[in-house]
């Protein structure tokens, strides 16, 4: 008998190509190419960039998942409760509902220094997602803004402003290529970004560039509040919850260099079900439909039933979310509307309601890392918390 040798080639398991293969610079829209112009981002050799060498294995994401950062210093912590020198610079501070979402009007964040950035973390741990829109932000700004609230999250995968690891292009055209949203089916999902992070993805600052413009509507996102979602469930279910812990998985996945034949597997963690936010200190769910697979230590039937309730909380209650409609001024297209949301407390919804291969959609994202998630035995609710109930 003679032996014979299979030779397997390995490629990342979602195909993307690595460094400028996939070079989509000339569809850039001009606003966007303005942007990018002003600031100095050289798209020369082609746009976006992802990284030069694309993990193959999960123990090479789960490594640089992994690291930590001994300099990450918690924002928001000590800042001034009444955010007096930030409320200051501001025009308008106007709440958008009751639970959720605030706009501060007339104020630059590149204007910003340190104690009002301080005051803006505080913000956003407590109404959830803040915006501000007719913004001139450069990509290295936001990028700046991102570092001061955190370490910023540095995507193996995900493709990028060029020379910038930190700032992820957030471009419907480019990420969905020939895939056009049908409009009978369902497309987008609530969820959490980079939930499969062994450190907490704490702000996520997205800041759009370029908006669909047709009809002067179209591509809004949609929040909702994780403390809300907490205080609407039963004090029994809250206290079966409460030191649970739930298994959240990666949409990327990769090979299991001892096992490569079972196929390409998910990146997963283990996070609380209910947390408690570092800075108010009130307890939030923290589960979302799309990466959130299991209750640890129920029969998966039980898991699948109790996360199914959860997640319609989250998503069928109104009055505990907000919809964001971005727009840019119609006398100058050059600016563009920031939003900063903290990813512990909340679910966000992109809202596909545009063709992305006609109305361009285009934006940058800088997402910070905090420390691990953490439930504290005896910490309150919003709602207790404020003294509502
Ligand atoms: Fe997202």
């Amino acid at each position: 008998m003679t032996e014979s040798t299979i030779e397997i080639q390995l490629t990342n398991a979602s195909k993307a190509k690595e460094g400028f293969g996939d070079d989509y610079s000339a569809h850039l829209p001009e606003p966007t190419k303005t942007r990018f112009a002003k600031y100095g981002i050289d798209i020369s050799k082609g746009y976006p960039e992802r990284p030069s060498k694309i993990p193959i294995f999960l123990d090479e994401a789960y490594m640089i998942r992994d690291a930590k950062d001994p300099n990450f210093v918690l924002r928001g912590i000590d800042a001034d409760p009444d955010k007096k020198a930030l409320f200051a610079k501001a025009q308008e501070v106007n709440n958008l509902t009751k639970h959720i979402g605030t706009e501060i009007v007339g104020l630059q964040l590149s204007d910003l220094n340190e104690q009002e950035l301080d005051e803006l973390a505080l913000l956003v741990s407590e109404r959830i997602v803040v915006f501000f829109r007719n913004q001139d932000l450069s990509p290295q700004t936001q990028l700046e803004i991102g570092e001061f609230f955190g370490t910023v999250e540095k995507n193996p995968v995900a493709a990028q402003v060029p020379g910038y690891p930190g700032i992820t292009t957030i471009w419907g055209k480019f990420l969905r290529q020939k895939r056009v949203p049908n409009f009978k089916k369902v497309f987008g999902i609530w969820h959490t970004d980079l939930d499969f992070e062994f450190r907490a993805t704490s702000f996520s600052h997205l800041h759009l560039d370029t908006i669909p413009l047709q009809n002067g509507a179209g591509g809004d996102t949609a929040w909702v509040s994780g403390y809300a979602a907490f205080d609407k469930l039963s004090t029994p279910l809250q206290k079966f919850l409460e030191g649970k812990y739930a298994i959240h998985r990666s949409n990327q996945r990769l090979f299991d260099r001892d096992d490569i034949l079972s196929g390409p597997k998910h990146v997963e963690r283990d996070h609380p079900i209910v947390i408690t936010h570092p800075i108010t200190g009130w307890k939030a769910l923290f589960v979302n439909r799309s990466n959130t697979t299991k209750i640890m230590g129920l029969e998966p039937a039980e898991s699948q039933m109790i996360l199914n309730y959860l997640f319609d909380v989250l998503e069928k209650n109104l009055d505990i979310q907000v919809r964001f409609n971005w727009t840019v001024p119609q006398q100058d297209r050059m600016l563009g509307a920031s939003a900063i949301w903290d990813n512990r407390v909340c679910n966000h919804y992109a809202i596909a309601d545009y063709d992305d291969q006609q109305d361009q959609r285009h934006g940058t994202r800088v997402v910070s890392l905090s420390d691990p998630l953490v439930y504290i035995e005896g910490s309150k609710s919003q709602r207790e918390a404020l003294g509502l109930d």
